[in-house]
């Protein structure tokens, strides 16, 4: 049986009407992975020269206080500069070419590019992409929802942060995700204070998406950060019992996925993309705190 291809455009790709209107998306060809010139400071898994993480949760001195400063404002730079950039017919990579040459314009080092073989300088995951999409020559279309998370290295720090955008005109469904993902990291970050323990950060965005009827990714957690891109803490997401609880001087990420549907995901065969395995959208929202000695500050704001 033949049947008939609908008249509106935007009905033409995959939709999940279980879940909204939307398409669901596949990787498509990308283009080489960008040349960093030579005299950008780069992270150890490029160099390939020693360095170890710790094994537990670190308390940053005043000068490595003020490096994550600095790195996390950069991050939240350019992804403001991406904020503006963003709108239909522009694709994914191209917004890798802005994310990249804006991080080595100001002098740093774009951390997802060649982290354990990714071939980007940042992720970009559109609709039922959960987490680490590749950039790739699909435009954006009108009703897409992009997450973009953007990590830089910069004079020996990383930071990292990402926000979910809404393209032209997202439905309710869509609009509802993304402003009760967000809602789950302002809470989280808003209960940062020293000696609250990490897994109150779990149990309090586990509640509040599932009283909006959302669902939280479980394989998805945020993490301790510095002169290395991830280290200790884990930071759950769902109730959790991990141990300890927070001092003045951490610094670690919170970065909550949340989806209409399923927890689980599945890895596709580039073995970075990960998708929801029911179809539905997932959006996710992550910002680089410091836990200071009355509360906490967000780097990446
Ligand atoms: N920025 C991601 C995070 O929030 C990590 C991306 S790893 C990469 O932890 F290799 F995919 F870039
Ligand atoms: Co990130
Ligand atoms: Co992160």
């Amino acid at each position: 049986m033949r049947i008939p291809k609908p008249f509106n455009p935007r009905l033409q790709g995959q939709i999940i009407k279980r879940f909204g209107v939307y398409e669901k998306v596949v990787p498509v060809k990308t283009t080489p992975s960008r040349i960093v010139p030579e005299h950008i400071e780069k992270p150890y898994y490029v160099t390939r020269r020693e360095f170890t993480v710790p094994k537990m949760p670190e308390i940053k001195d005043v000068n490595q206080i003020r490096g994550m400063k600095r790195s996390c404002k950069l991050a939240s730079n350019i992804l403001g500069q991406v904020q503006k950039y963003v709108q239909p017919g522009v694709t994914t990579d191209d917004i890798d070419k802005l994310v990249h040459d804006l991080t080595i314009e100001a002098g740093a080092y774009p951390s997802p590019l060649h982290y354990q073989g990714f071939p980007k300088s940042v992720c970009t995951s559109v609709n039922n992409v959960a987490v680490h999409g590749i950039p790739d020559l699909r435009p954006l279309q009108d009703g897409d929802i992009v997450n973009v998370d953007i990590t830089v290295f910069y004079k020996g720090f990383h930071g990292d942060c990402s926000k979910t955008f809404l393209i032209g005109s997202v439905d309710d469904r869509g609009l509802e995700l993304v402003g009760v993902t967000e809602e789950c990291l302002e809470i989280a970050t808003r209960l940062c204070a020293p000696n609250v323990p990490f897994s109150e950060i779990g149990s309090q965005i586990y509640r509040h998406a599932k009283r909006c009827g959302l669902t939280v990714l479980p394989a998805f957690l945020g993490h301790g950060i510095g002169q290395y891109f991830h280290g200790p803490p884990d930071i759950y997401h769902i109730i959790n019992d991990y141990p300890g609880s927070m001092k003045p001087g951490m610094t670690f990420t919170i970065e909550p996925v949340l989806s209409h549907g399923s927890e689980n995901t599945v890895i596709l065969e580039d073995g970075w993309t990960v998708v929801t395995d029911d179809g539905s959208r997932a959006a996710q929202a992550e910002h680089t705190v410091l836990i200071t000695d009355n509360g906490a500050e967000i780097l990446t704001k």
